[in-house]
C-alpha cells in the first residue's frame, strides 16, 4: 500500500482527498516507480472539475499523469533495473508514494535534470511540440506565443527558438521577466495587446496560443494567417478555422508521444529550461490545484510524496 491522493467527488480542490492505494505488481515491461515528485496540470483540475465526464463508477478518481522517481520492482523483459532514476509520461495515479507505469511511458532521468524539473516538463512540452508540429514552425519563422510563461508556453517558446524562429511571448509583468531570462521577447498581455504586437514591427508567421482567451484568438487570427494558429485552449473557437489541439481527431498522439526523448536530452544538457513554481507536500495536493486553477502558477507546481 501507498499514499494516494483521490478526488472523492466531481467538484473543486476540497473534493481531493488523502488515502491508501494498492500498487499493482509490474507486468511485462512494466516498472514500479517510487515517486520523488509529481507533475500538476491544469488537466487534474479539469478532471476532477468534471470536464472530460461526471461518471459516477470514476469515483474515487485517482490523479497525477506524469511522475519522476526511482524503480522499485521490473516486471519481465523490462529494459529498466531496480534503482533506475526515470521519469514516466503517462501513467494513472501519479499522486501516490509508488505508481506502476507501462515501459513505453519509462524514460531515463538524465543526470543534469532535477526530480521536479523532469517530473513537471513531459506533459507540458509534448503539448508544447504538438503546436510546433501543428503550425509547422521553422527557420526564419516569427512565431507569437500567449501565455509564453506558462508551463506549455515557455517551453514552445523555446523550441520554436531551437527550431531557428523568432519568438514574440505575451506575459504579465511577472512572467516577462521570466522570458527575459530566457532571451525571449515580451509583449503584456490585455487591453492593447494588438498594438503591441504590431508595434514590434514584426510580420507574425504562425501564433500558438496556450491560453483559450478570446483576445488570444482575436489578436492571433488578426496578424497570422488562419492555417498557422493553433489552440490548445480555446476549444469555443473552433468554428473560427483555427487548429484546435488535444482532442478528437486532433489528440497528435504519436507526435506527442515521439517527442519525450527528445524533451528530455534537451532539459537534461540544459538546452530547455522549464521554470519551476512552488512544490507542496502530497498531503497538501489540495493546495497545490487550487494555485494551478488561479491560471497564475508562478512556474511549474510538483507534489512531493
Ligand atoms: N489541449 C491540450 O492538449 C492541452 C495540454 C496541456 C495543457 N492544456 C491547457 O493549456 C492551458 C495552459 O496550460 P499550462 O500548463 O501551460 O498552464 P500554466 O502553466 O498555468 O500557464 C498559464 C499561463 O497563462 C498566462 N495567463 C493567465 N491569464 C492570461 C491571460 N488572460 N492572457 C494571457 N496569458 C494569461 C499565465 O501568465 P501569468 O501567470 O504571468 O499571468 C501563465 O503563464 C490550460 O488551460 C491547460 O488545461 C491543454
Amino acid at each position: 500500500m501507498t499514499a494516494a491522493i483521490v478526488a472523492t467527488a466531481f467538484g473543486g480542490p476540497e473534493v481531493l482527498a488523502p488515502t491508501e492505494v494498492e500498487v499493482a505488481g509490474p507486468g511485462i515491461g512494466e516498472v514500479t516507480i517510487e515517486v520523488r515528485a509529481a507533475g500538476v496540470n491544469p488537466s487534474d483540475g479539469k478532471r476532477v472539475a468534471g470536464m472530460f465526464g461526471t461518471d459516477p463508477s470514476k469515483l474515487p478518481l485517482r490523479l497525477g499523469s506524469e511522475v519522476a522517481g526511482m524503480v522499485t520492482a521490473v516486471g519481465p523483459d523490462a529494459v529498466f533495473e531496480l534503482g533506475d532514476e526515470v521519469v514516466a509520461y503517462t501513467v494513472a495515479g501519479g499522486w501516490a508514494g509508488a505508481v506502476t507505469a507501462r515501459g513505453a511511458n519509462v524514460f531515463a532521468k538524465p543526470v543534469g535534470l532535477g526530480w521536479d524539473e523532469a517530473a513537471g516538463l513531459l506533459l507540458v512540452g509534448t503539448t508544447a511540440a504538438h503546436l510546433l508540429e501543428a503550425t509547422g514552425v521553422g527557420e526564419g519563422d516569427t512565431v507569437l506565443v500567449h501565455g509564453a510563461s506558462g508551463g506549455v508556453g515557455v517551453i514552445a517558446a523555446q523550441l520554436a527558438r531551437l527550431r531557428g524562429a523568432r519568438v514574440i511571448g505575451t506575459a504579465s509583468a511577472r512572467g516577462a521577466k521570466v522570458l527575459e531570462a530566457l532571451g525571449i521577447e515580451a509583449v503584456r498581455y490585455g487591453d492593447g495587446l494588438l498594438e503591441r504586437v504590431r508595434a514590434t514591427g514584426s510580420r507574425i508567421d504562425a501564433a500558438l496560443d496556450t491560453v483559450g482567451t478570446d483576445e488570444a484568438v482575436d489578436v492571433s487570427l488578426a496578424v497570422a494567417d488562419v492555417d498557422r494558429i493553433a489552440t490548445i485552449a480555446a476549444f469555443h473557437r473552433e468554428s473560427d478555422g483555427i487548429k484546435v489541439l488535444g482532442s478528437g481527431a486532433n489528440r497528435g498522439t504519436d507526435v506527442r508521444n515521439a517527442a519525450r526523448p527528445q524533451l528530455l536530452e534537451l532539459a537534461g544538457r540544459g538546452d530547455l529550461v522549464l521554470p519551476m513554481g512552488p512544490s507542496f507536500p502530497l498531503a497538501d495536493a489540495a493546495d497545490a490545484l487550487r494555485l494551478v486553477m488561479t491560471g497564475h502558477p508562478g512556474g511549474k507546481v510538483v507534489l512531493h510524496p
